[in-house]
């Protein structure tokens, strides 16, 4: 309870607007109660229809061995293959797949229970993709998987199943760093799309560490990905026992805002990910260039770190550019169906190095991120938002801010090494520096060589020049 105050907390300090919050808990718990996803079978007297039914079960049965077998290769494929059941605990993430009936008692949290004729083991994971940092995975809570043929607990656990599934669970974590739509693409959906896209939507998703408000962002593509509802797995779902012929627990990650077709499940790349944001929420992803209307740009205006302290006078001379200008605000970002369409009708995104860069994933081919990097963050800003624009087909420019145009620079001066020499400082310690650069500074924009890049920018999307 008290960790859900903590996150309640953090979440509405990170919408900025509590109000939204309290509105919308209610009709989320609505919209997202559990329910089987097991259509009740009419239990007919006639043969065939049994038939019928045994031979599209055993179909599914072997299709769905045939995509849970693409989440694995070479030994670990073995292992599976051998023992129904196989882990890895790669750098960023954990994942167990289980090819045989797996028990997910919603009244009993975090604990699962895969009887077999194995040796009895207890295997633990939490399942979110960001393991190399202890500070997203206090936020997710762990999930324990016993296997083997002295689970006591649940002996005889197969007679406990209240509600059975005929499509494998994957289960994963709304923890971590949601409330960033940075880690909430890198971390769940882009991680849920490779693991879950070639089910085709023949999956349940149990949700663990469930964010009601997060479910609520992201449903369509959780509605795309799934014919089922979801599952909460915390137990304080329906409190039933629900029982899946197979499963997953954790998701597949490659690296930040990337999909590397060469790896597991393999074909999947950076434009079949966004044509699926396309599908889902009806986006154009081919370029077309449109001269005859105004340029239009989308605007991330952030307000507490890397904040553009003359914003106004910005607007003002886009304006004079001719651009027309949408300024994001946090909680619209919450209403994905139209904030996509509404990022996806601009021709430029700009903003300071920050999460909000992250909607260029609903920008079309061709379209120009142009991201305002503040002192000392150059690794960052390729990292996380330059690299992965390039391999999404857009355009990306940089408008690297000089010292004078951060205020850090009118805190210590030209000489000190803060200033003149950032790589010393990162040397001397990364956590203060990181905090020094990452959420101690703001920038003033230098508007006449700003202007020049929004310039650039044009003449690359095809716009007269006047
Ligand atoms: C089964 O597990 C229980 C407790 O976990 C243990 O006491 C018992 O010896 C085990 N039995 C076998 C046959 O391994
Ligand atoms: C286990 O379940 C089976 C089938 O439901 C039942 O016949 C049997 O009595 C149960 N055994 C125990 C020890 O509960
Ligand atoms: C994609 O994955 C393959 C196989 O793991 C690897 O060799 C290659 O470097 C990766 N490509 C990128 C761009 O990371
Ligand atoms: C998506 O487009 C289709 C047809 O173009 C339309 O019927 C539907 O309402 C659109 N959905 C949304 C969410 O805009
Ligand atoms: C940056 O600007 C914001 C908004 O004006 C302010 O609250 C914050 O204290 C500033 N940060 C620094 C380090 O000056």
């Amino acid at each position: 309870m008290e960790k859900m105050e903590k996150r309640r907390k953090l979440i509405i300090s990170l919408i900025g607007s509590s109000i939204i919050f309290i509105l919308f808990v209610p009709l989320f718990q609505q919209s997202f109660r559990p329910r089987s996803s097991s259509p009740t079978f009419d239990y007919s007297r006639k043969h065939q229809i049994w038939k019928k039914r045994d031979d599209a079960r055993m179909e599914g049965k072997e299709s769905m061995e045939l995509r849970l077998r693409r989440l694995v290769r070479g030994k670990d494929l073995a292992q599976l293959d051998a023992t129904g059941m196989t882990c890895l605990y790669d750098f960023h993430f954990e994942q167990c797949i289980v090819n045989k009936p797996v028990i997910i008692p919603t009244n009993e949290p975090l604990v699962v229970y895969v009887p077999s004729d194995q040796p009895p083991e207890k295997r633990t994971l939490q399942p979110y993709a960001r393991r190399e940092d202890p500070t997203a995975m206090k936020e997710v809570t762990p999930i324990q998987i016993l296997h083997g043929n002295n689970i006591t607990h649940r002996k005889n656990a197969s007679s406990y199943c209240e509600v059975t599934h005929e499509v494998p669970a994957i289960v994963f974590s709304s923890g971590g760093f949601i409330g960033n739509v940075f880690h909430e693409l890198n971390e769940i959906i882009i991680p849920l799309f490779l693991t879950s896209r070639h089910f085709n939507s023949k999956v349940q998703f149990v949700i663990t560490d469930y964010a009601d408000w997060w479910v609520f962002k992201y449903k369509d593509v959780l509605k795309k990905l799934s014919s089922f509802e979801v599952l909460n797995g915390d137990g304080d779902g329906d409190g039933r026992v629900h029982c899946y012929p197979a499963a997953v627990f954790g998701l597949r990650y490659h690296d930040n805002l990337a999909l590397n077709s060469s790896e597991i499940p393999g074909g999947y790349t950076v434009a079949d990910f966004r044509n699926f944001l396309g599908e889902t929420y009806n986006l154009t992803m081919k370029a077309t260039k449109k001269p005859n209307k105004k340029p239009k740009v989308l605007l991330i205006s952030r307000k507490e770190t890397r904040v553009l302290l003359n914003e106004d006078e910005m607007v003002k001379m886009m304006l004079n550019l001719g651009f027309e200008i949408h300024k994001a605000k946090a909680h619209e970002m919450l209403y994905l169906d139209t904030f996509a369409q509404v990022v996806n009708s601009c021709d430029i995104i700009v903003g300071a190095h920050g999460a909000g860069l992250t909607n260029e994933v609903f920008l079309r081919d061709g379209a120009v991120v142009v991201q305002i990097v503040p002192l000392a963050l150059n690794w960052a800003s390729d990292t996380y938002y330059g690299n992965p624009a390039h391999s999404m087909g857009i355009e990306y420019m940089e408008y690297k801010i000089v010292a004078k145009e951060s205020s850090l620079y009118d805190v210590y001066g030209p000489n000190d090494p803060i200033i003149s020499n950032p790589l010393v400082v990162f040397e001397q310690g990364y956590r203060d520096a990181r905090s020094l650069y990452i959420d101690g500074q703001n920038v003033t924009i230098d508007l006449t060589r700003f202007r020049g890049t929004l310039i650039e920018a044009l003449k690359f999307l095809g716009y007269p020049i006047s």
